[in-house]
Formats: structure tokens, C-alpha cells, sequence
């Protein structure tokens, strides 16, 4: 493992432990809202603190981006983080959430995690080594076709503004897949699509931290992260479609033709 991925790691265990140890006192902890069903703890507060003391105890001229803290600024190196992905799964003791950290050095995301501190799995990928769930080497599954596939999404639950849009592309990929999860927590169900649990997923207006770590492991473990126009714009948009080039392919087809949502 690359030398910023340990520590990467480490920082991403010590917020993962807090995480669990707070999920027992749930119920009692204040929650405030950012907006429409988007909530805030100080449990997401208080992970972020500790991922951020971490590695600026090692790499103190660095810069982040992380959710509830926002910009930091630094030198070529920036952080994305969300130490706490599936807020709304952690507040309902719903075991779906996970912490997510990505390494962009000039501009390219060089080394990613995935931390699932309930079921321990730690999904990681550097950039040309390949991607690892548990330090086991992962791929994408080899589905071919949506027939049979098993997909994930995200509902656009924030706003009800694109609502008629997500409903369109829901029922362009309903009849044909197999089945479709949302599970609640972007960076998993791209670690999961990564491993290939999932033969695809689509979700838009998603942040930077919920998807940069999830899209180099996709693309580390030999799958695709796209817009949903195909373009590679999906860190700025939040629009992604992921799975292996086939399934993409498909699924660019099915929810394209549908538009661009913004
Ligand atoms: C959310 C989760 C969810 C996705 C939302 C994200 P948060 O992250 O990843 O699955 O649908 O768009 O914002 O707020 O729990 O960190
Ligand atoms: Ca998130
Ligand atoms: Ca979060």
C-alpha cells in the first residue's frame, strides 16, 4: 500500500471506531439540518475532525476537501472526504454507511478508500495498482447484459425538483434488471459495484466526496464511471452511471435519452 494510503486508512479506522461506539447512543444524539432531508451530527462532525488531525500529523501542508468542514487549502495535494457516508442510515441504526477518502494530487485522484466500519470491509485503489477489498485484488462483475442484472441508485431525495426525471429513467431500467438497491450510501454502492455486488449503478447530484474515492476503485478494478452522457464531467456534475463498459454502455442508452439533469 502507497505510503498516503496508510494513513489514509488509519485516519479512515479511528473515525470508523467512533462511528460504531456512537451508533450505540443513536437515539440521543442532536441532529441539525442542512437542508431538505439532509441531516448533520456531531458524530460526522467529530470523524472528520479526527480524519483531518490524522493526516495533517503526518502531511501538514496538505489541503482538503471535506464535507462539513469544506475547503482547506493546501499545496498540490487535496484530501475529499466524507467521514460519515449514509448519515441518514447511521441516524436510523440502518447498517449501511461507511467513511470515504479519496488523495487528489494535481488535479488527479491518485489513492481512494472505502471504509465499512460495521462489516470491517475496507475497499482500496491506487491509481495503475489495481483496487482491493480486505487486500484481496477485485474486478467488476462480467454481466453482459441488464437481463439479470442487479443495479444500484439513489433517489434524488433532497429536492423534489427532478423527481419526474429520476422516475423516468426508474421506470426505463425497472422492466429489464433483475433487481434495483438503494442501499444509501453512494460510496458503498460504488465500492460495491467495484467488487462487483452490484453489475451497475446511477444516481445524480451527488458531491465530490460521496464519488471520488468509489470512481477510482471502479476504474482500478476495471469498470466505468461516466456522466450520464457518457462524458468524464461526473466529479462536477454529481450525475453517475458506473458498472463495466457493457453495462454502462446500456445504461447510458436507457437514461440519456432522457437528459442531463442539473
Ligand atoms: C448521501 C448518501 C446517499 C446519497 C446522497 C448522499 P450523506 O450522503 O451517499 O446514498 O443518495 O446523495 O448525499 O449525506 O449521508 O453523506
Ligand atoms: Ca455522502
Ligand atoms: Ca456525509
Amino acid at each position: 500500500m502507497r505510503g498516503a494510503l496508510t494513513i489514509g486508512v488509519r485516519a479512515a479506522r479511528k473515525a470508523g471506531d467512533l462511528i460504531v461506539r456512537r451508533l450505540e447512543q443513536v437515539q440521543s444524539i442532536p441532529i441539525d439540518s442542512k437542508g431538505r432531508n439532509d441531516f448533520v451530527t456531531e458524530v460526522d462532525r467529530q470523524a472528520e475532525a479526527v480524519i483531518i488531525e490524522i493526516i495533517r500529523r503526518t502531511y501538514p501542508g496538505h489541503g482538503f476537501l471535506a464535507e462539513e468542514s469544506g475547503l482547506h487549502s493546501g499545496d498540490e495535494h487535496q484530501w475529499i472526504i466524507d467521514p460519515l457516508d449514509g448519515t441518514t442510515n447511521f441516524l436510523h441504526g440502518f447498517p449501511q454507511f461507511a467513511v470515504s477518502i479519496a488523495l487528489r494530487i494535481k488535479g488527479r485522484i491518485e489513492d481512494a478508500l472505502v471504509y465499512d466500519p460495521l462489516r470491517q470491509e475496507l475497499f482500496t485503489a491506487s491509481r495503475g495498482r489495481g483496487a482491493t477489498l480486505n487486500e484481496r485484488r477485485i474486478r467488476v462483475s462480467r454481466q453482459r447484459s441488464l437481463d439479470g442484472a442487479l443495479l444500484g441508485t439513489g433517489f434524488p431525495f433532497r429536492s423534489l425538483d427532478h423527481l419526474e426525471e429520476y422516475l423516468a429513467m426508474f421506470r426505463a431500467l425497472f422492466p429489464v434488471a433483475a433487481g434495483i438497491r438503494r442501499a444509501g450510501a453512494a460510496s458503498l454502492d460504488l465500492a460495491y459495484v467495484a467488487c462487483g455486488r452490484l453489475d451497475g449503478f446511477w444516481e445524480f447530484g451527488l458531491k465530490p466526496w460521496d464519488i471520488a474515492a468509489g470512481a477510482l476503485m471502479i476504474k482500478e478494478a476495471g469498470g466505468i464511471i461516466t456522466d450520464m452522457d457518457g462524458s468524464d464531467c461526473y466529479l462536477e456534475s454529481g450525475n453517475v452511471v458506473a458498472g463495466n463498459p457493457k453495462i454502462v454502455k446500456t445504461l447510458c442508452a436507457k437514461l440519456g435519452t432522457r437528459g442531463r439533469p442539473r
